[in-house]
């Protein structure tokens, strides 16, 4: 593994993201060679930590991670602590003065990232300040790392960008969207452009729908002040099931490479449908979770969880039905849904075959319909494809009896799992974008969402509810059997008849 040279500034590095998912990827790098000697951490904060003091925090962070105690020493020594406040031009200059120190020291011949971990209201002020206090370099390279959520909306994103952009070109910014670093997502493109016998299918001749389902077993847990402002929408769908539906939906790139797969990521989310009004509020359903006893456990209502507004309308849960309006998919209907206390931690995609034109088996005079081939792609907890056959069941007679072929590993279902972050750090340090999102794909994203945003802050009605641990309202199924479609995966049917 080649080591790569670099100085992290982190922003925002006493909080959560920094503990849970930052410091331990970058201890899985170092482990493996990635990042060795030619290295230093500056973590910049508004608290006044001392480096020994923040040492110790990076080393409780990666506990898990079983490391021995030389290791953890060695890793950690590379971190540096600069208490930090972003309005004030003279901490920049402190932090210009330990960032060349560093430098020096380590020999990092000019290469840094700077990973904006923290809340976007003064995302401006430091990449200005970056380059007026000359925190950037000449002689080596200069990329910013930004986590989501990338603005509220179409226009609080752009003006954000032109904030960056201002100092960053595109090519030096990388957005994170942690789905991108997952191992099956990253699959999709090697299952679809891998395989003849899918890629040839994968059309609205063969393809009957196509089902994208991010489920989560837990509430809000410690983040119900962001989450009540923000909701399942923009939560979820606006970042992280846009680029599933992206990849899934692209034609196939020229070559694998990060321009010619975002040109064609991009080209997809242009050909989504964007609803007015009154399409969204007929395509999308929200819902919000309330009280209910769940595998034993009592499980309270959204509107009572700390920092969530009593009377909140913020939806917990959304499904819709996306329209891509070009050659491959006009006609197809991609459908979605994510939310938070359903009754299990899911993320699958579902690809849905036509049926046969005709069931040959069938005795009966109103034919019944063969059931369909299902290719389902496992993200997590399981990775891996199924694919559901029809065969004929053994024994006399001429029964068909649908069959898979299921090849699946199981992972550990950590939340956010850090093996995506450690990818996706790697591939910044390496300079590869792929696996982040183009500002053409943001923005094209949030025109999708607002206006069903739009709709439901215009329309009056009580938001739709469903007791936790169950997979959404009536409406998320009402949805589908609007187009004579249901759910593939029904995990909440399991959890019924096993009387939980
Ligand atoms: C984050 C959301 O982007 O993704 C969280 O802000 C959500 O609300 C999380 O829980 C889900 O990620 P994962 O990797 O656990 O499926």
């Amino acid at each position: 593994n080649e080591e790569q040279t670099a100085l992290f500034t982190i922003f925002g590095a006493t909080g959560d993201l920094a503990q849970r998912k930052l410091y331990p990827s970058l201890f899985r790098l170092f482990r493996k060679g990635f990042i060795k000697e030619h290295f230093a951490v500056i973590g910049t904060a508004r608290r006044e930590w001392s480096d020994d003091y923040y040492r110790e925090i990076v080393t409780t962070s990666i506990n898990s991670l079983k490391p021995t105690e030389e290791e953890a020493k060695a890793f950690a020594s590379h971190f540096y602590y600069q208490s930090h406040d972003v309005t004030d031009t003279t901490h920049y200059t402190n932090l210009k003065n330990l960032a060349d120190k560093l430098d020096a020291e380590y020999n990092l011949e000019g290469n840094r990232l700077f990973y904006l971990a923290m809340a976007p209201n003064f995302f401006g002020t430091i990449v200005n300040h970056l380059s007026s206090e000359k925190i950037m370099t000449e002689n080596g390279f200069n990329r910013l790392v930004i986590e989501k959520p990338f603005g509220t909306s179409y226009e609080t994103a752009a003006e954000l960008n032109e904030q960056i952009r201002a100092v960053f070109s595109e090519d030096q910014i990388f957005r994170i969207d942690h789905y991108l670093g997952k191992e099956m997502i990253q699959n999709i493109s090697a299952v679809r452009f891998g395989n003849n016998i899918f890629e040839s299918l994968w059309n609205n001749r063969y393809i009957d729908n196509i089902q994208v389902t991010l489920a989560e077993d837990l509430g809000v847990e410690e983040r119900g002040g962001y989450y009540d402002k923000s909701g399942a929408l923009k939560d979820m769908i606006q970042n992280h099931i846009l680029q599933v539906v992206a990849l899934l939906a692209m034609e196939a790139p020229n070559n694998f490479t990060e321009k010619e797969i975002r040109e064609e990521k991009i080209k997809a989310l242009n050909a989504v449908k964007i609803y007015n009004e009154q399409e969204a509020l007929d395509n999308f359903v929200r819902g919000q979770y309330v009280a209910n006893r769940f595998k034993n456990e009592d499980i309270i209502s959204y509107v009572d969880e700390p920092n969530v507004n009593p009377e909140s309308r913020t939806e917990t849960f959304v499904a819709g039905k996306l329209e891509i309006n070009n050659f491959r998919w006009k006609g197809v209907p991609f459908y979605i849904r994510t939310g938070k206390q359903l009754s299990t931690k899911a993320a699958r995609i579902n690809i849905v075959f036509k049926a046969t034109p005709t069931n040959i088996f069938s005795q009966e005079d109103i034919c019944e319909k063969l059931p369909q081939n299902i290719l389902t792609i496992y993200i997590q907890p399981t990775e891996g494809f199924s694919l559901s056959l029809n065969g004929k069941e053994p024994g006399p007679g001429f029964e068909i009896d649908p069959v898979k072929l299921d090849f699946r590993t199981p992972t550990d279902v950590v939340a956010n799992s850090p093996e995506a972050y450690e990818k996706l750090i790697l591939d910044a340090l390496q300079g590869d974008a792929t696996n982040f999102t183009h500002w053409d794909e943001v923005s094209q994203s949030w025109r999708i969402v607002d206006v069903i945003r739009q709709a439901w802050d215009n329309d009056s009605q009580p938001i739709p509810t469903y007791p936790a641990g169950t997979m959404g309202p009536a409406e998320a199924f009402d949805l589908l059997a609007k187009d004579q479609h249901e759910w593939v995966y029904k995990p909440d049917e399991w959890y019924r008849e096993h009387g939980l």
